[in-house]
């Protein structure tokens, strides 16, 4: 009976407590993934279609105008809100938090240790349950993130250091960790 109670006792704290079941988890994971699944989808058919017409010159001026605007909208369409953060940033408001670098810390050192970066989901102390997933360096990204003079011209990164006088989002590789998707629930 007393142990029955304490049973009871420590369910009833972890109800009210800061953590999720592992159901929760799994839908949190799945919503997760498909938000930034879709937004990747939408920016990255944006992008596409804007280095068709006119390349890294082209494509660079409708980031800096569209990529926020983009995430935005699938932000209030999803209830969520979605951020593209690095330890290496282009935007400055794309800033990091500092629960958000640790988790960059942590995919950088799996990713160096060859283990599998999947994404996270956890409960902050204002009970808001949040999704982290890493974002990682394709081919079609060094254009405009990956070494100057190698995969990189010098005429993008004037194009890129005129708007973004500060950026540190280039001299990447194939398979660098670039950052991580934040998404934050509102229920
Ligand atoms: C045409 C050039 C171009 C290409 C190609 C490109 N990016 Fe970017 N990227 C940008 C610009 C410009 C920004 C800043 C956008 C803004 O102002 O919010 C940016 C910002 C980002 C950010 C937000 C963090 C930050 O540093 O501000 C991430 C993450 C990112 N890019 C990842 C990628 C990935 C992954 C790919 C390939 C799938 C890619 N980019 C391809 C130009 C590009």
């Amino acid at each position: 009976m007393k142990n029955l109670l304490i049973v009871l006792v420590f369910m009833a704290m972890l109800s009210c407590g800061n953590s999720l079941t592992d159901k929760e988890k799994q839908e949190y994971t799945n919503k997760g993934k498909e938000i930034a699944q879709n937004s990747f989808k939408a920016l990255s058919e944006k992008l596409t279609e804007q280095m068709k017409l006119g390349g890294p010159a082209q494509a660079i001026p409708f980031c800096n105008v569209e990529a926020i605007p983009i995430t935005q909208q699938l932000s209030d369409k999803y209830e969520v809100t979605i951020k593209r953060t690095s330890d290496k940033l282009r935007n400055p408001a794309n800033e990091p938090t500092e629960r958000e670098l640790e988790i960059i810390n942590t995919y950088h050192q799996l990713i160096s240790s060859k283990q599998a970066a999947k994404p996270i989901v956890e409960v902050d102390s204002n009970n808001k349950k949040h999704f982290y997933a890493p974002i990682m360096m394709k081919a079609n990204c060094l254009a405009c993130h990956g070494k100057i003079e190698e995969f990189m011209t010098v005429k993008t990164d004037s194009i890129i250091k005129s708007l973004y006088s500060n950026d540190k989002a280039i001299g990447y590789n194939e398979g660098d960790l670039r950052g991580i998707w934040s998404i934050t629930f509102k229920k």
